[in-house]
């Protein structure tokens, strides 16, 4: 079968750069790599705040239910997300909370890709560093390479290429040896339990 990848936008806004970043990647691992994806966007998951009063009394609500089943469906995981406060989204973290409280636990052992999109210079990227810390503690495999595109709300192309052509080369390079680092992974893990 086809490598499987889920690809998250982030943002809850309609008019989202990192939407914009997910659909470029999305396209990128789709082309370059011949993957299947699954694209979505966060607004497709809402939930209450994490509630351990509300776990007991209702479980894990279908939302997070929702993404946990996204996740479980594909291979890896790219996430563009925007940086809050130096920091990730609340909404981010607060999703990764409710899915962390599912067995077995999505997020194990499950190759991760960040990238995001800011108007700033930062680009995002101490986001990124932030969202880092849940996911590998989770045991996520985060790919080191990070992405973060900075001005981002001149960074595009009408097609939704990145308008500086040497940025395009270089997330295409970073989409396409995350693709391989997972897809060398996915076969050892079928060696492995055949
Ligand atoms: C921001 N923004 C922002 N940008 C950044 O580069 N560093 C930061 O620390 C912050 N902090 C921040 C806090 C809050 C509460 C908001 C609402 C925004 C700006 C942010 O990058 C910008 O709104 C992006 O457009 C958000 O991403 P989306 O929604 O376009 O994907």
């Amino acid at each position: 079968a086809p490598m499987r990848v889920l690809v998250l936008g982030a943002s809850l806004r309609g008019d989202s750069l990192n939407a914009r970043l997910a659909a470029l990647v999305a396209r990128l691992v789709r082309d370059e790599a011949g993957a299947e994806v699954d694209h979505a966007h966060m607004d497709e998951f809402s939930m209450p705040l994490y509630n351990g009063d509300a776990e007991i009394a209702e479980g894990v609500p279908p939302g997070a239910l929702a993404l946990r089943d996204r996740l479980a469906a594909c291979d890896a995981l790219v996430i563009s997300s925007p940086e809050y406060n130096a920091s990730l989204p609340g909404g981010l973290k607060n999703a990764i909370d409710w899915v962390s409280r599912v067995r077995p636990q999505p997020f194990k052992d499950k190759q991760a890709l960040l990238v995001s999109a800011s108007p700033s210079m930062v680009g995002g990227n101490r986001g990124l560093w932030a969202l880092r810390i849940p996911l590998e503690h989770l045991g996520a495999r985060v790919y080191p390479d990070m992405f973060s595109l900075a001005k981002a709300h001149e960074g595009f192309t009408a097609d939704g290429d990145l308008a500086e052509s040497g940025l395009h080369e270089r997330l295409v390079e970073s989409v396409t040896s995350f693709l391989r680092l997972v897809e060398a992974d996915t076969r050892y893990v079928c060696l492995r339990r055949r």
